[in-house]
């Protein structure tokens, strides 16, 4: 009898109220797209890939400056050179991917129908690599995201286009990687969305903030206080951090989530990767 009717108060209760319907990642893109359209006016949308400079005019002529000489050159000659090595057996890493892995890198995060998981690019390096009997690459910096910068470099001016199938198991990630952008975390109880969609273009402290519509396209990205090439996953931990939250693995479900809804949301702009930061 009790149990009858707690379930008949949960029911009741949920009776009254309106429970908020699941956006579609359609919807959300659609919502995403319009807030950063009318929160920069002035930046036409192809520009959002530039990260802070699409909407600095101040530090955008230096960086430019930067970008003609760019860091990571040396990067992407060393990630060409790795790429085109053979493994031991004979085989390389154009065998492993479509096209022969060139400009393909727009088509990433993707979901993977058969193992149910959320496939990055720096994964499919490894796993690459584990197929033909290597070791696997360090993540987050080093020669994997020399790798990642030379096929990305490869892929520049292709246009983003990561696609959410109607899949439970897709659906899942995707609200996993939504829900790690918009929940409150770590001591300053902060989310993504605090800093990178409502205070984007505000500055904390002495950094002006990125919105968060295009900010995958330029990684791997070369930043001044690294010293060097960093992957996204790298960037996730150092802003997870900031807040003084908990840390994922780079690569780890969490993070892969957290891509696949974050580069969803950049849907129809041009990889522009690898890119140099402060
Ligand atoms: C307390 C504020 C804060 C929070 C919260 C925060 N970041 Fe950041 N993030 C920054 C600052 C500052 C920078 C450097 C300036 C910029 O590009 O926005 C940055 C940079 C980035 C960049 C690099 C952008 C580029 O163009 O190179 C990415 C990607 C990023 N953040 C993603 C995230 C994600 C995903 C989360 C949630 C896990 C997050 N950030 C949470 C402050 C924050």
């Amino acid at each position: 009898m009790k149990k009858l009717l707690t379930a008949t108060l949960v029911l009741g209760l949920l009776g009254g109220v309106t429970l908020p319907v699941q956006a579609s990642p359609e919807q959300d893109l659609k919502e995403f797209r319009d807030y950063f359209k009318k929160r920069f006016p002035n930046t036409p949308f192809d520009d959002l890939v530039n990260g802070v400079y699409s909407i600095d005019a101040a530090s955008r002529e230096q960086w430019e400056e930067i970008e003609e000489f760019p860091p990571y050159e040396l990067n992407i000659e060393k990630g060409e050179t790795l790429f085109n090595t053979p493994f031991a057996n004979g085989k390389g890493y154009a065998d492993c991917f479509d096209k022969g892995g060139i400009g393909i890198a727009h088509r990433y995060p993707f979901f993977d129908q058969e193992s149910g998981k959320i496939v990055t690019l720096e994964g499919s390096i490894n796993t690459c690599r584990e197929a033909n009997g290597e070791q696997p690459l360090g993540w987050s910096k080093g020669a994997i995201a020399d790798i990642s910068a030379y096929m990305h470099y490869t892929s520049r001016g292709q246009v983003i286009n990561v696609i959410v199938p109607d899949n439970p198991a897709a659906m899942a990630a995707y609200e996993r990687g939504k829900n790690h952008f918009y929940a409150k975390r770590g001591q300053l109880n902060m989310a993504c969305a605090d800093c990178h969609v409502y205070y984007s273009g505000n500055k904390i402290r002495a950094d002006l903030l990125s919105p968060a519509l295009g900010q995958p396209s330029g990684f791997p990205v070369y930043r001044s206080k690294w010293g060097g090439l960093g992957t996204l996953h790298r960037r996730y931990g150092g802003c997870n951090k900031q807040v003084r939250a908990k840390t994922y693995k780079s690569q780890s479900d969490e993070y892969k989530a957290l891509q696949y809804f974050h580069t969803y949301m950049s849907n129809g702009l041009e990889i522009n990767g690898p890119s140099a930061r402060k």
